[in-house]
């Protein structure tokens, strides 16, 4: 089969390529997908550069892409919740990275029923952005209805759907884009938009519940300027805090370094009483089946920027890098043609 492989560490250009590789086979609880979709994010660039060589180094050549929506065509002997033919999508384990491809395996817990209302290109859009924002913004925040939250980059892939899915909680929400992007970014039920190019939100906001950090560098310890007196401010993108490099696991010596890194943030969150953490998204079916339900009564719509053929992951990946994507960016791979 036809697949995008990493060939060793470096850009888009010269370290990734087409490779014909083996097809995979589904171990006893596992599930072969026929791919129909893929989405990119930004993690699958960090992975090419190198940035994320710390936690885990690829062996190459290494698969690309996280996301897939498709159709069941074997399952493992263990499996019994899905079988040859059933619509689905997923964010698969690291374990199985490499959805930008015709085929992949894919653990059954990963894996959710696709929702019937949505094709393959808007599924594939949904599973790492949904999952990040519902286990940062429900499962660690404990986001309930009336919290005031702010939610950056509003415009992205997270933030266009982190928005949807705090509305449907009953959250007041604000989020910061640019100016472009003020008018849509509303449209998704953002109750103020602040435009960064031309407010600071730091003037407009105080007592938030919950800071929902995006964008990490100084917007992480900024948030609490922003946040009340035993809030929750939880990052994506911001230093790892001492709790969560436990939870990954990691080494006394590099758990003890990252300590130190976040030392003013840890210091910043007690000073106000407050909730810092910085979420890893994982893979997890069960929740992924209760997004594909807010989808499927349309409590949340999916937001596609730019859809490119399985050719053009490339430019899909270097449109993705520039920063300016406007919800997902997605691969779609030519489905057979029904009799
Ligand atoms: N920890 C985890 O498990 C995890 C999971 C998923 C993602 N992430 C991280 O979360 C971040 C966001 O991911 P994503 O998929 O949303 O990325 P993305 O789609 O590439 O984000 C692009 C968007 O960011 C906006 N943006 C850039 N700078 C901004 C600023 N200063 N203020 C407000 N908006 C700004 C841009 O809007 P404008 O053009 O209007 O500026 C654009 O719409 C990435 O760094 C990613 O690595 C982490």
């Amino acid at each position: 089969m036809k697949a995008l492989r990493m060939t060793r560490y470096g850009d888009i250009e010269s370290s990734l390529e087409f490779q014909s590789a083996n097809m995979p086979s589904p171990k006893v609880d596992e599930i072969l997908v026929r791919v129909y979709a893929a989405s990119v994010n930004p993690v699958d660039n960090m992975v090419l550069r190198g940035d994320l060589k710390a936690m885990r180094k690829e062996s190459f050549p290494a698969g690309v892409g996280r996301d897939v929506s498709g159709e069941v065509v074997a399952v493992g002997k263990g499996v019994t919740h899905f079988r040859e033919g059933d619509q689905v999508f997923a964010r698969v384990g690291e374990e199985h990275v490499g959805t930008v491809a015709e085929f992949i395996a894919v653990h059954a817990s990963h894996v959710a029923p696709k929702p019937q209302n949505l094709s393959h290109q808007e599924a594939a859009g949904i599973p790492l952005v949904g999952l990040t924002s519902y286990q940062s913004l429900v499962q660690v925040a404990g986001l309930k209805q009336g919290d005031k939250v702010l939610i950056h980059a509003g415009s992205g892939g997270i933030g266009s759907m982190a928005i949807q899915l705090a509305k449907s909680f009953g959250a007041y929400v604000v989020t910061t884009t640019s100016t472009a992007n003020v008018g849509w970014v509303k449209a998704l039920g953002a109750d103020l938009v602040i435009d960064y190019k031309k407010q600071n939100y730091q003037d407009l906001l105080s007592d938030m519940d919950v800071v929902f950090d995006t964008l990490g560098g100084h917007y992480t310890l900024d948030a609490f300027k922003v946040i009340k007196t035993g809030g929750r401010v939880v990052s994506i993108s911001g230093d790892l805090d001492p709790q969560t490099t436990e939870e990954l696991g990691l080494g006394w010596l590099i758990r003890k370094l990252l300590a130190l890194k976040s030392r003013k943030l840890m210091k910043a969150a007690e000073a106000k009483s407050a909730l810092y953490r910085m979420v890893i998204m994982k893979a997890n079916g069960k929740q992924l089946q209760e997004l594909g339900n807010l989808y499927q009564d349309k409590i949340i719509t999916p937001v596609i920027d730019k859809t490119y053929a399985f050719e053009q992951s490339k430019e899909a990946l270097s449109y993705l890098a520039a920063g300016r994507a406007k919800g997902k960016v997605i691969i779609s791979m030519e489905e057979p043609a029904t009799a």
